[in-house]
């Protein structure tokens, strides 16, 4: 059967990981979360004095980046892969708030951008892959078969990522939970390199009031005609 690519950007916490695992699974695709990549630069820069609440040294940044390597591995052939920093499994640690807060900035360096695009190039070049983030169907793979953009209000956003935190043990607030979506929502729509548009061919899913059923089966119509080639 033809092997698409499916691209899927949209905001923070709007559910990108949860369908796009569904539909790699269904589908039998690779799924890449390019999220976490750019989750465990900023890792990175946590641990190598960086980046902290009262600097950000860019030019060490730059300076270190030929020295971060990021690699997909699975522990065996049925489970998903976990993402490692340097050959160490970092999955859990890019998860955290704190990781979270400071993300953006980092995210929005040219430099690191496009060290990482070239890689999530490379990861897709063989096409059955299904990627979530926010320029995939804009920069990494702008001739995706399939671009969809999931969207969400901010509230429902925030409820349901204090919940995954709470449900790890991080002890948060539901107020900082929010003004992390908002003020990371604002950094990744205004940053000036590839900032999170909804491409002009992505078909946008509010799944505000879906439940995961209606969402994942939406997704995978869309995914299903797109191979049939409709
Ligand atoms: O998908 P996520 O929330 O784990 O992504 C973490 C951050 O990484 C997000 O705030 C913006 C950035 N990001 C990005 O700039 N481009 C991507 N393709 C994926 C994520």
């Amino acid at each position: 059967m033809k092997k698409i690519t499916i691209a899927i950007d949209g905001y923070s916490s709007t559910g990108k990981s949860t369908v796009a695992k569904q539909l790699a699974d269904s589908l039998g695709y690779v799924y890449v979360d390019s999220g976490a990549m750019y989750r465990a630069v900023t890792l990175f820069a946590l641990e190598n004095n960086i980046i902290s609440e009262n600097y950000f040294d860019e030019e060490k940044l730059l300076k270190s980046l030929p020295e971060i390597h990021l690699e997909f591995r699975k522990k065996n052939p049925l489970e998903r892969a976990d993402i490692y920093l340097n050959g160490k499994n970092v999955e859990k640690d890019i998860r955290t708030m704190h990781v979270s807060e400071f993300v953006s900035p980092i995210a929005a360096v040219h430099e690191v951008r496009v060290k990482l695009v070239a890689q999530q190039k490379m990861m897709g070049a063989a096409k059955g892959v299904v990627m979530d983030g926010r320029d995939i169907g804009t920069v990494v793979f702008p001739d995706a078969e399939l671009k969809i953009f999931m969207n969400a209000s901010s509230r429902q956003r925030a409820q349901r990522r204090f919940l995954e935190l709470y449900s790890r043990g991080e002890e948060v607030q539901f107020d900082d939970v929010l003004k992390n979506i908002e003020a990371r929502d604002h950094i990744d729509t205004t940053r000036s390199d590839s900032p999170l548009v909804k491409a002009q061919d992505a078909i946008e899913v509010d799944n505000s009031e879906m439940n995961l059923d209606d969402q994942f089966h939406t997704v995978l119509q869309l995914a299903k005609d797109r191979i049939a080639g409709r």
